[in-house]
């Protein structure tokens, strides 16, 4: 079969590799049918993700029809379709047992396409089958599908339920990334007042309107800061969400909420952020960070059923599984071509 193998930073070729077999007896091998990029394989290339070692199989997200299953695996069987998880599962472990599968210590938590091969391939080997894929609901279409297995659930998680978004609310999100607007989608559902979205790229921006933001600011042109005081009454953000990963959007992010409001860092920040507690210690502020755990995946996907989120409004651009290169060249310049999630599929 053919994968999208890295060999080292900025280096990376759709070639031949050995199918993946059973190797536990919990596995079950998923034939792709689809599958997409996600703004984390850009950081693994440039070479920020130092566990993903050279011949490694990219990829995270996947939709699929099962090929085999190990003598373990009850609850899915041969020719079921199923959605692909970034966040694999053991089931059994503390965490798993609260929920919190992001932090697996079972042998799961964020392993395909980082640790063990991912699902940019022909076929993958996904491990914890029965508690790490979802079977495919009817009504919901593959691309739909695809935006559950990661940006989704981290918006919603990481952004809009760890934020406490609640009605009537003021929420700011910082960064217009798929992140970024997976967060204002899922704001929309708890009826906020307002959504402001900031961002430096304009059609980013355009992005957040259809998505639901109704004040979009561009801040290498403005002051966000301003612009929120001034909805506010001076106060400031319900809710603050930073889905960039620099230190200046972290520091942006904590500036712009109220005193008792909520700060919630999605980013994944490689580089030190000032905490200014200075400013901070009197304002009752809560701060949150994490790791997506994808326990709202079957939430997201009966809001998907019900039209209740529109999930498929994020693919820009399609693609067969052998035009993975053009694939990635399209994502990664995401400022000149508009991109906002690539889709590939079997021929
Ligand atoms: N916590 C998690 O579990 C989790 C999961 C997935 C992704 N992430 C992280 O979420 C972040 C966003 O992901 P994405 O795929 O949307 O990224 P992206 O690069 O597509 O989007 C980031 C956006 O931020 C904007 N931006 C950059 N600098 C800015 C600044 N100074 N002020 C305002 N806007 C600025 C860019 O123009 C861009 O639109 C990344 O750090 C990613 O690694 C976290
Ligand atoms: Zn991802
Ligand atoms: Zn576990």
């Amino acid at each position: 079969m053919r994968a999208v193998v890295y060999h080292g930073p900025g280096q990376k070729a759709w070639e031949e590799v050995p199918m993946p077999v059973v190797i536990d007896t919990t596995d079950a091998i998923v034939r792709v049918d689809a599958v997409t990029i996600c703004g984390t394989d850009l950081h693994i290339l440039k070479g920020d993700v130092p566990a993903v070692t050279d011949g490694r199989i990219l990829g995270h997200e996947a939709v699929g029809t099962v090929e085999s299953v190990g003598s373990g695996v009850k609850n899915v069987a041969v020719g079921d379709r199923v959605l692909v998880s970034c966040i694999t599962a053991c089931g059994a472990c503390r965490y798993c047992r609260e929920g919190s599968y992001g932090q697996c210590i079972g042998g799961g938590g964020w392993i395909l396409g980082h640790k063990i091969d991912g699902t940019q391939a022909e076929y993958v080997r996904v491990p914890f089958a029965e508690t790490s894929t979802h079977p495919v609901p009817d009504g919901v279409t593959d691309e739909q599908l695809l935006m559950m297995a990661d940006i989704l659930p981290t918006g919603y998680e990481v952004g809009v339920l760890n934020g406490h978004v609640q009605p009537g609310d003021v929420v700011a999100v910082v960064g217009a990334g798929p992140i970024g607007l997976s967060a204002i989608m899922g704001s929309r559902l708890y009826s906020p007042s307002h959504v402001v979205a900031i961002d430096l790229a304009d059609s980013r921006l355009e992005a957040a309107k259809q998505f639901g933001a109704d004040v979009v600011v561009n801040n290498g042109r403005e002051d966000a800061l301003a612009v929120v005081r001034d909805l506010t009454g001076g106060l400031g953000a319900d809710v603050a969400i930073e889905a960039v990963g620099v230190p200046a959007t972290f520091e942006l992010a904590t500036a712009l909420a109220r005193p008792g409001g909520h700060i919630a860092n999605i980013g994944v920040h490689g580089q030190p952020a000032t905490l200014h507690l200075e400013d901070l210690w009197i304002r009752n502020v809560t701060i949150t960070t994490g790791l997506v755990d994808t326990y709202s995946t079957p939430t997201l996907l009966r809001l998907a059923q019900g039209h209740q989120v529109d999930a498929g409004r994020f693919v820009t651009h399609r693609f067969t599984l052998d035009q993975f290169d053009e694939a990635y060249d399209v994502f990664a310049r995401a400022g000149d071509t508009g991109a906002l999630k690539v889709v590939l599929t079997r021929g």
